[in-house]
């Protein structure tokens, strides 16, 4: 079957209070709208046509390079049969599946449902049973429980404001049925638009059947008006991930603090606990431990890792059997070899640590290739920036840096060097030496008088 998913995303969405097109808020740190096009793409639609308007710019051009994306502008919001109309000349034939940019939870199951109860011939309308249907069209039926038509709420009358059985929105139809409709629609109703729900009544009248799927989930098909909804479907999203996580054998402490705003594959016995966060493209080996208050961005982990508490690690791989933490801080761009020990107030930026390397505390490593066993010892700094540029520095393997030495880039410290504490680097020491630097001439003042506090 072609299905050509056409996307509602014109909406202004004025109770967000922003400055950022209501489709474009994120969940999950990903736009509303992207996650609905996932959802198309999972279904292998044949086309994937967004109707845009308001925030027009700078929807376009977040999507920019998602090639497999038709444009269909409205300019005027004048409902939403109006809008589908505006997506006509971008499908093709087969069916129509009608999503909406600002409900973010649709799953392709469902959506799948909803095709196959179309077949190809029929209209299928997604609905949900609600205990207070206030605000909803309400989907109306005959004395045998045929579907009649659509009522939104500010035109129904009393007796139809008590059916409780809504209509999400979700809609599949033939496209050919599309074309015939969408032209004949009036706006005489009580808002003045062009209602999609109107075809429900044309089908009916043409003889077209119309069939229901229900959603199980109520979540599912909600969209998105305000910040509160925005924030309480997010959670809705991550307990489904954590949910997906628990059930794939990953330990969560607190599923309910937990946050993925992205895609994690993990081996299994991971151990997470509480308030981590994981962003981008996650990788875990198998028992990979990560302490509390942990955020990963882009990150591949190999077996064994252990994370202790509030480090940050960005674009960045860690081999199998190293540790970091508690409060390590490793920037992009740095690739740590096996067994490697990174302790607390160690940052790292764009470094390569062998296997077996350590820098127990207090350090910063930038710009710097590490070798096997080196020692880096509290205090060591790499001076990689003169003001101007930046340079490498080079340490080779089982080479002991001293405390509170600075090495100045660019400089190599020779495999088994030893570099003295205290020590300033700015020549490459050699191997098998041991390298000193500093300021001569230590004394000691016998009778010497501590100073004592002004009365
Ligand atoms: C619509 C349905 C209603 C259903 C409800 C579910 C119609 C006439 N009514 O009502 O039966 O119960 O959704 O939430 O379809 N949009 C555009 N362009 C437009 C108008 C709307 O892109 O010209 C987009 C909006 O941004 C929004 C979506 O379509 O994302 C729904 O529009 P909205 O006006 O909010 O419809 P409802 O009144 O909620
Ligand atoms: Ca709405």
């Amino acid at each position: 079957m072609t299905v050509n998913v056409i996307i509602l995303a014109a909406g202004q969405g004025k109770r967000m209070n922003s400055r950022l097109p209501k489709v474009l808020q994120p969940l999950a740190g990903k736009p509303m709208l992207g996650h609905v096009l996932d959802a198309g793409r999972a279904l292998a639609a044949e086309r994937l046509v967004v109707v845009y308007g308001h925030g027009g710019e700078q929807v376009l051009a977040a999507f920019q390079g998602q090639v497999d994306v038709r444009w269909a502008h409205q300019a005027e919001q004048l409902g939403t049969g109006h809008a589908v109309a505006q997506a006509l000349p971008e499908c093709g034939d087969g069916v129509a599946l009608i999503l909406y940019g600002d409900c973010p939870l649709i799953t392709p199951a469902t959506l799948r449902a909803l095709l196959a109860a179309a077949g190809g011939d029929k209209l299928a309308v997604l609905t949900a049973i609600m205990d207070n249907p206030t605000g909803y069209g309400r989907i109306v039926r005959d004395a045998e429980g045929k579907v009649l038509s659509i009522v939104e709420q500010k035109d129904a009358s009393e007796a139809q404001k008590a059916i409780r059985e809504i209509n999400t929105g979700f809609i599949a139809a033939p496209m050919a049925r599309l074309r015939e409709w969408l032209p004949r629609l009036k706006n005489a109703n009580a808002q003045g638009e062009y209602y999609l729900t109107d075809v429900i009544a044309m089908a009916v009248a043409d003889g077209v059947a119309v069939a229901t799927e229900t959603a199980k989930d109520p979540f599912e098909p909600a969209g998105v008006n305000d910040k509160r909804q925005l924030a309480e479907l997010e959670r809705v999203y991550q307990r489904q991930q954590a949910d997906k996580l628990l059930a794939g054998g990953v330990t969560l402490l607190d599923p309910a603090r937990f946050d993925l705003r992205g895609t994690v594959e993990h081996g299994q016995d991971v151990e997470i606990d509480v308030n981590v966060i994981l962003e981008g493209t996650i990788k875990l080996g198998h028992g990979v431990k990560i302490g509390p208050n942990v955020y990963l961005k882009n990150v591949t982990l190999g077996d064994g890792v252990v994370i202790k508490a509030n480090t940050v690690i960005e674009d960045s791989t860690v081999g199998a059997g190293s540790d970091l933490g508690p409060f390590a801080r490793v920037r992009p761009d740095s690739v740590l070899g096996e067994k490697v020990h990174v302790g607390n107030f160690v940052e790292l930026k764009k470094a390569r640590l062998g296997n077996g390397a350590k820098a127990g505390h207090l350090a910063y490593l930038g710009d710097a290739v590490i070798g096997e066993r080196v020692n880096i010892s509290a205090g060591v700094i790499t001076c990689n920036y003169d003001g101007a540029n930046k340079f490498v520095t080079t340490i080779g393997d089982d080479a002991f840096i001293g405390t509170d030495s600075q090495l100045v880039a660019p400089v190599t410290i020779a495999d088994r060097a030893y570099i003295a504490a205290g020590s300033t680097i700015t020549v490459d020491a050699p191997a098998d030496a041991l390298t000193i630097c500093r300021a001569r001439g230590q004394k000691s003042i016998p009778g010497w008088k501590r100073p004592t506090k002004n009365k």
